[in-house]
């Protein structure tokens, strides 16, 4: 598939104008965001919107983001723009924040996987602004990689996953925040963290109240998000986190790989004496961290790892969305598998 290089301080009118074309007809176009590089397709386009889902293998009942270029562009997709809402979108789009609220009937149900809500959001980027002004469109856009793999930070990545099913990309280099934007759920009598992300929760409360979190999904319950059950984020290799205070259980943990024959990977806060073949020592800021995460999980896998030994991050809103990515990364397939 074709892939152009954009310079994001200054895209090319060009290549803006000819990715534009292609998600008014209908077609995907994968473009970069400041969390996550994105899937994008016309978002009032039924089809198009179908063929998103179909490209990452996701299952239909799991809802999407529509972007827009700016706040006028986020109410006409909805029928309440809340105080909140209205502080929200103030303080902090352009950016890694997304809302859920009340859908307008002009987005087709297909977006929402049937749900009467809609996540909306201005994402940060220069090259996604451009695209999204030059569609005059809004743009669903899920992170460019298939279904519960680990979402894509270089146009590299959504090449090797996905690059035969789009119809271009756009490469503006790696994405600056690394991990997808916090989703907040506004259609509730209080405001409900549904997914963990860029931004911390903390930011958010000074202008939201408390914010409650999702229920914990049991069975068969329909879920708010429901993204957040299945194992995701998960790279090829298998993940096992360890307890900082306990580096002997994973040296030994590594040390049984090794004499499998198992590749070893390990991402680490701190130096871990075990026979690991490719020992990546991650930044101990939060925001560093998430920054570079996706990319070594590409990385190991890359390279062969069968199993990558992750060390638990610190407690502290700070730390969330690397925290959930972490452990989705990590959990067990379900037996059936969606
Ligand atoms: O940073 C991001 O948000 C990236 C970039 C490309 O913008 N996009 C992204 O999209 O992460 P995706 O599809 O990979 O994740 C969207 C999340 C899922 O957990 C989904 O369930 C939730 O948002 N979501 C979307 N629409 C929703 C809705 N109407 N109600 C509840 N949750 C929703
Ligand atoms: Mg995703």
């Amino acid at each position: 598939m074709p892939t152009i290089l954009v310079d994001p301080r200054n895209p090319d009118p060009h290549a803006i104008d000819r990715a534009a074309a292609i998600l008014r007809r209908g077609g995907l176009v994968a473009f970069p965001t400041e969390t996550v590089y994105g899937l994008g397709a016309h978002a009032l386009d039924e089809g198009a919107v179908r063929r998103v889902f179909r490209a990452k293998d996701r299952p239909e009942l799991n809802p999407l983001i529509v972007h827009v270029a700016d706040q006028d562009g986020a109410r006409r997709l909805v029928t309440a723009w809340t105080d909140i809402a209205a502080r929200l979108a103030a303080a902090f789009w352009p950016g890694p924040l997304t809302m859920v609220l009340p859908r307008h009937q002009r987005v087709p149900a297909v977006v929402t996987g049937g749900l009467p809500a809609v996540a909306v959001r201005v994402p940060a980027h220069p090259v996604a602004l451009a695209l999204l002004r030059a569609a005059d469109l809004p743009v669903v856009a899920p992170s460019a990689n298939p279904s519960a793999a680990v979402s894509p930070t270089r146009a590299e990545h959504v090449e090797r996953g996905m690059g035969d099913r789009v119809d271009l990309i756009l490469d503006a280099g790696q994405t600056r925040l690394g991990i997808e934007s916090t989703v907040i759920d506004l259609t509730g009598d209080q405001p409900r963290l549904l997914r963990p992300g860029a931004l911390a929760a903390t930011d958010l409360e000074p202008f939201t109240g408390p914010l409650a979190t999702a229920p914990a999904p049991t069975g068969s319950q329909r879920l708010a998000s429901p993204g957040m059950l299945e194992r995701h984020y998960a790279p090829r290799a298998r993940l096992a986190l360890f307890a900082s205070h306990d580096r002997e259980t994973a040296g030994a943990v590594a040390r049984a790989a090794a004499r499998e024959g198992a590749t070893v990977g390990a991402l680490v806060l701190r130096p871990l004496d075990a026979p690991v073949r490719h020992t990546v020592a991650m930044p101990t800021d939060a925001a560093a961290y998430a920054a570079r995460l996706y990319d070594e999980l590409h990385r190991l896998d890359q390279m062969g790892c069968d199993l990558i030994l992750a060390e638990q991050v610190p407690e502290g809103p700070a730390w969330d969305g690397v925290r959930d990515r972490l452990s989705r990364a990590a959990a067990e397939a379900p037996p059936s598998g969606t």
